[in-house]
């Protein structure tokens, strides 16, 4: 049976959607949303694409975003551009692998585009043809403290505003000269939006992440209903963490009062227990980052639902990448960071995976049981708790958002099967 978007009246879908309720079960299901998801709010949404050492000087490095491959180029110059990896002569992909030098070239017929995706050569090409217009496809791109973020659609205030809330937090961080220590991917079956929301609440964590709260104190008031003596102890701990302890040089500020996180923002906040890290013994795992100049016990939070997020520790940072592939299917990547001046052969990288990776192993499963689950005859929408906030929020902005891409399209709905 082949559903569209109007057999399955997504408009009414989102109507009947009850406030404070998870989704339906198309949302979490339906190739048609994914579909008309792919076609709009997906594309206008940024993504972690690389880290920036992943692209040196006179090099380029293919990703994959909704579906497409991606050329990521740095330029002498230093800067970082994204194309589509389609020819502008009669469509072939350009390059099946990263590579340096300073022209790409089309394996078919040798047109081969700069570095700034302008077209450099074209054997034959006729006098008339206008070669500025054959450049490569652009997709939206900014590298922000680091962090290569692109989008297919991007609007260029969003960059703009990814750029102010966190690179110079980033770049405090270390974020900026750091290299990738460590990858692992966590191919998850299930919707991206169940990944998506999973991240955002510790709901979860005492349950189902004992490693994780053993390190974070946070889990004390983020995992279950606190009382008021409880809050008011923990808020006091991070209130002094932020007198005595807190890196009073980072731009970062202070993780708000009672957690209350904005959709993107850069904040600070303790780990707590007297640890230094992330790591199992709280100790230290590799040199420090950025301008740091001591170890703080504090982890700094970057984040801009639902895609970006990275964490840094005082001598690593964790970070996420989070790629929809089908209705059913998310990649999930994460990434350890440690200084550029690190070696090898002074890390340790079980000791420097430890935390995220059980954490993200968890995740993973707990995504699956909950794919499982909504697939069934029997799942409804379920209530929300006051600890699920962050994805109750993160979904009324989705169903807002798939109802103005609804009403903004044009013409009539295509017709067929
Ligand atoms: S398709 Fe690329 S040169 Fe012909
Ligand atoms: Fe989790």
């Amino acid at each position: 049976v082949s559903e569209t978007i109007e057999s399955l009246d997504l408009r009414a879908l989102i109507a009947q959607q009850r406030e404070g309720y998870s989704l339906a079960q198309p949302f979490y299901q339906s190739p048609a949303i994914f579909e008309f998801e792919r076609a709009g709010w997906l594309r206008r949404q940024w993504f972690i694409l690389a880290h920036g050492s992943e692209v040196g000087r006179s090099a380029y490095i293919i990703r994959e975003l909704l579906g497409e491959s991606i050329i990521l180029a740095r330029d002498d110059a230093g800067t970082v551009r994204g194309f589509f990896n389609v020819c502008r002569h009669r469509g072939s992909r350009i390059c099946d692998a990263d590579g340096r030098g300073n022209a790409l070239v089309c394996p078919y017929h040798a047109w081969s585009y700069r570095f700034d995706g302008s077209l450099r050569s074209a054997a034959a090409l006729p006098d008339g043809v206008d070669r500025a217009g054959l450049g490569l496809k652009s997709i939206s791109l900014t590298e922000v403290g680091g962090l290569i973020l692109g989008s297919l659609q991007g609007a260029p205030q969003d960059s703009a505003r990814l750029d102010s809330i966190l690179a110079a937090g980033l770049r405090y961080h270390g974020i900026d000269a750091a290299r990738v220590a460590a990858r692992r991917s966590y191919p998850t079956k299930g919707n991206w939006k169940l990944v998506a929301e999973n991240f955002v609440e510790c709901y979860h964590c005492m349950v189902a992440h004992p490693e994780y709260s053993s390190v974070m104190s946070h889990v004390e008031v983020l995992a279950r209903p606190a009382s008021e003596a409880a809050k008011a102890a923990f808020q006091q701990s991070v209130d002094q963490w932020w007198e005595k302890d807190a890196d009073q040089g980072s731009p970062v500020a202070r993780i708000p009062d009672n957690y209350r996180i904005s959709s993107c923002a850069a904040l600070r906040g303790p780990i707590g227990g007297g640890r230094l890290t992330q790591s199992e013994d709280g100790r230290p795992v590799a040199a420090l980052m950025g301008n740091q100049t001591r170890f703080d016990g504090g982890f700094a939070l970057f984040r801009c639902e639902p895609f970006v997020y990275l964490a840094a520790l005082n001598d690593h940072a964790v970070m996420f990448q989070f790629t929809p592939q089908s209705a059913e299917r998310t990649d999930v990547t994460v990434s350890w960071l440690v200084a550029d001046t690190v070696a090898d052969s002074d890390l340790d990288l079980s000791r420097l995976t430890w935390l995220w990776d059980v954490t993200t192993v968890e995740d993973k499963a707990l995504v699956e049981r909950n794919a499982k689950g909504v697939a069934s005859i029997a799942y409804e929408p379920g209530p929300y708790t006051e600890l699920e906030a962050l994805p109750a929020r993160f979904v009324s902005r989705y169903l807002e958002e798939m109802k103005a891409d609804l009403d903004g399209r044009k013409g009539p709905p295509a017709s067929g099967n």
